[in-house]
């Protein structure tokens, strides 16, 4: 499997804490069938490129020497979770400099207090602008996605890629998440699955395949498992385009007894 995005590089932000950690969650991945993780740790500060990059290539340096040390055969890739924020507009040339494993795909974390529909899709633009394409991470968790099932369809329409946290669809962030990410799911709307990985195991774990065996378990057909955990994401780290992918369109869930 591939995962493209997790916390897992040390001390960097919310999630790995240390660099055992960090070894502990890159373990968990690779022993759950996990061959190549993007390390996408919290970008903020569009004024701080620089250091945020250098930084995070001295994380990076020090868990790849770990892991050789360790005997681990993982590929770590560098990227980040870039927050959409109104500063970007006036330094949106560092955008390139932020995707996923020098690829054209950029991860991006909408706000998650409530912004228009159209302050979304300027967003998107943004990134459109600089020849790069947008991986909104974590689409089911926005309460304004939630309540207005159009952003995510025109989202996908205007060729941005959706990328759902596998553990959503099992409630580890409640009902709405859920609600939303399985609707996704029914309308064959979920480009990718990841982890977005805080710890090793638990509900934000780096563990994929106990996740990906319970949504097998619920009837998830395998195929459709495979292509959300194995080969689109791979295809994005590999920077292919999936411009010609089918494209599903999400249906609020029927309502009974009216
Ligand atoms: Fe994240």
């Amino acid at each position: 499997m591939v995962d493209i995005h997790t916390h897992i590089l040390p001390k960097l932000d919310d999630g790995a804490s240390s660099l055992e950690e960090s070894l502990e969650m890159c373990a968990a991945a690779a022993e759950s069938g996990v061959k190549t993780i993007a390390a996408t740790p919290h970008f903020y500060d569009v004024t701080a490129t620089h250091a945020f990059l250098e930084k995070r290539e001295e994380r990076l340096a020090l868990l790849k020497n770990a892991l050789k040390a360790a005997d681990l055969s993982v590929e770590i890739r560098a990227g980040a979770e870039v927050a959409m924020r109104p500063e970007l507009y006036t330094n949106r040339d560092q955008l390139k400099r932020l995707t996923l494993g020098e690829t054209r795909y950029l991860l991006a974390e909408m706000p998650f207090s409530p912004i228009s529909m159209q302050d979304v899709f300027d967003y998107v633009e943004l990134i459109f602008d600089q020849g790069l394409i947008p991986v909104i991470a974590h689409p089911e968790r926005y309460a304004y996605f939630q309540e207005n099932y159009d952003i995510p369809n025109l989202l996908l329409e205007k060729g941005a890629v959706l990328q759902v946290t596998a553990q959503s669809l099992l409630g580890a962030f409640g009902p709405k998440p859920m609600k939303l990410a399985q609707a996704m799911l029914r309308a064959d709307a979920i480009d990718c699955l990841a982890s977005d990985a805080h710890e090793a195991y638990g509900r934000r774990g780096a563990d994929l395949f106990a996740i990906r065996d319970l949504l097998f378990a619920q009837g998830i057909p395998e195929s459709l498992l495979f292509r959300m955990m194995e080969e689109t994401p791979g295809q994005i780290i590999a920077d292919a385009d999936i411009s010609d992918r089918q494209i599903g369109y999400i249906l609020p869930p029927k309502r009974f007894g009216r």
